[in-house]
């Protein structure tokens, strides 16, 4: 058995990964000895796990894995781990394991966070309610935010305008640090001169826009300037053409008003002029005095199709998408994302039906806690501590519901479950 294992090594070394865990799969066949099948799993685990199949390495390993022996398999992983911050993999693996063991108390911190940085705003556009209390993060939770840093494999930051917190270079910094992906909104007026702190790292730009001529725009963005937000948006176009810039993912929004419904084609355009890899219709969720009637709405619809459609017969390298449930647009669209979030909306039917509870903590202005998913943001309870929040009596309340199909109020008629 041992000599077994040493020849899938040295197959592992000549031949690669796929014939080392073809050797070991046909190993098992002939296997009827339960500790020597242990042994070949968790080999095979190993070898998944420096192939970054962090999934596949849990199936192999974790039914008949307790809590000891994962453990003591995470303590020996290291040096089959491809990745330079090695503490997140870990997590992704003890995560894996304890949603595939359906644990509602998680040893796993969350793997995916948003989080409103602050309020503070330079423009005051006509449909936005975030900037009506004054908010900032406070202290505490922007340091227990940088200690979880290590295991975070995304971070979206939120306003106001995040550049007007004055620790964002602090977040931005340690982001980079352990290689966690950024994600940001932003009404683009300030992008310039901040560009440079995103250089060399994984972030994700969201440009709310809204109006695609000076009039329009203006009107909608109040104290907004159309003219320094296309200088700014060049700044944004040639920075990304760098290499140095490569990870950034850059994305345009535009919500759908009755002041803008006309203006999707426009839009569009303005998103291929900038370069945007992604164009993101949303629907108003307050200010209703600015809704587009049924009329408008079924204009802006059928424009947005028409863009697809555009997109998809020039090849164009844009994707277009709406959110989750808004605009009815949904129908075939595979690459949906929540508002902010590139994280799962997250079902793994071999495991939960919808992992996010298991995987985000969001904190909202009024420093609640919530999912980032199609919850629409309802909230769950007051902000702790990331520790505390995360294996609060309501989270775990949630887990369990998922895990039984006794679902609770914010999942009840969610999409995702049925
Ligand atoms: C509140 S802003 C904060 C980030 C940044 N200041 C910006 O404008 O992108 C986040 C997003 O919410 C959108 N938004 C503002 N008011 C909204 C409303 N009433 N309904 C839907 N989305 C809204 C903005 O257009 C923007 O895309
Ligand atoms: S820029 Fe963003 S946060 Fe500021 S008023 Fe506009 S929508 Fe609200
Ligand atoms: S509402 Fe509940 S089920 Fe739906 S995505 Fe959010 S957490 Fe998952």
């Amino acid at each position: 058995m041992y000599k077994t294992i040493e020849k899938s090594k040295q197959l592992l070394k000549s031949c690669g990964p796929d014939v080392a865990l073809s050797s070991l799969y046909s190993l098992l066949k002939k296997t009827s000895d339960s500790n020597e099948k242990e042994r070949i799993y968790i080999y095979i685990a190993k070898i998944y796990v420096s192939q970054k199949k962090y999934i596949e390495a849990i199936e192999a390993i974790g039914y008949f894995f307790d809590d000891s022996k994962i453990a003591v398999f995470l303590d020996n992983i290291d040096k089959y781990i491809n990745e330079n911050n090695k503490d997140r993999v870990k997590n992704i693996l003890l995560n894996n394991f304890e949603i595939l063991k359906k644990k509602t108390v998680l040893k796993s911190k969350p793997s995916s966070m948003l989080a409103v940085l602050t309020n503070k705003c330079n423009l005051r556009c006509i449909m936005c309610k975030s900037i009506r209390e004054n908010y900032t993060i406070s202290d505490e939770t922007l340091d227990d935010i940088i200690k979880n840093m290590k295991y975070f494999e995304y971070l979206a930051c939120l306003g106001g305008e995040v550049f007007l917190y004055d620790k964002f270079n602090v977040i931005v910094e340690n982001a980079k640090k352990f290689d966690t992906e950024l994600s940001i909104s932003t009404n683009g007026l300030l992008l310039g001169k901040n560009m440079s702190m995103f250089e060399n790292m994984q972030a994700s730009i969201g440009v709310s826009v809204d109006g695609f001529d000076k009039e329009t725009y203006e009107k909608i963005r109040m104290k907004g300037n159309f003219d320094v937000l296309n200088e700014n948006l060049e700044i944004l176009k040639q920075s990304t053409q760098k290499e140095s810039f490569k990870q950034i993912k850059t994305l345009l929004r535009m919500v759908i008003m009755k002041n803008n419904y006309k203006q999707v084609m426009k839009a569009f355009d303005f998103a291929l002029k900038y370069n945007f890899k992604a164009l993101n219709f949303l629907r108003l969720n307050s200010a209703f005095e600015y809704s587009p009637n049924a009329k408008e709405l079924k204009y802006a619809i059928d424009q947005i199709r028409q863009c697809m459609d555009i997109v998809e017969k020039e090849k164009y390298n844009i994707q277009i998408f709406t959110d989750t449930n808004d605009l009815n647009l949904n129908a075939g669209q595979k690459n949906q994302k929540t508002l902010y979030n590139n994280a799962s909306t997250g079902s793994n039917e071999l495991y939960v039906k919808c992992n996010i509870p298991w995987k985000n903590l969001s904190i909202s202005m009024k420093n609640d806690v919530y999912f980032d998913c199609r919850c629409d943001c309802k909230h769950i309870e007051k902000f702790e501590t990331i520790e505390k929040s995360w294996n609060s009596l309501a989270i775990q309340k949630i887990r369990k519901a998922i895990i039984y199909g006794n679902y609770v109020k914010i999942c009840k008629d969610c999409s995702v479950l049925y």
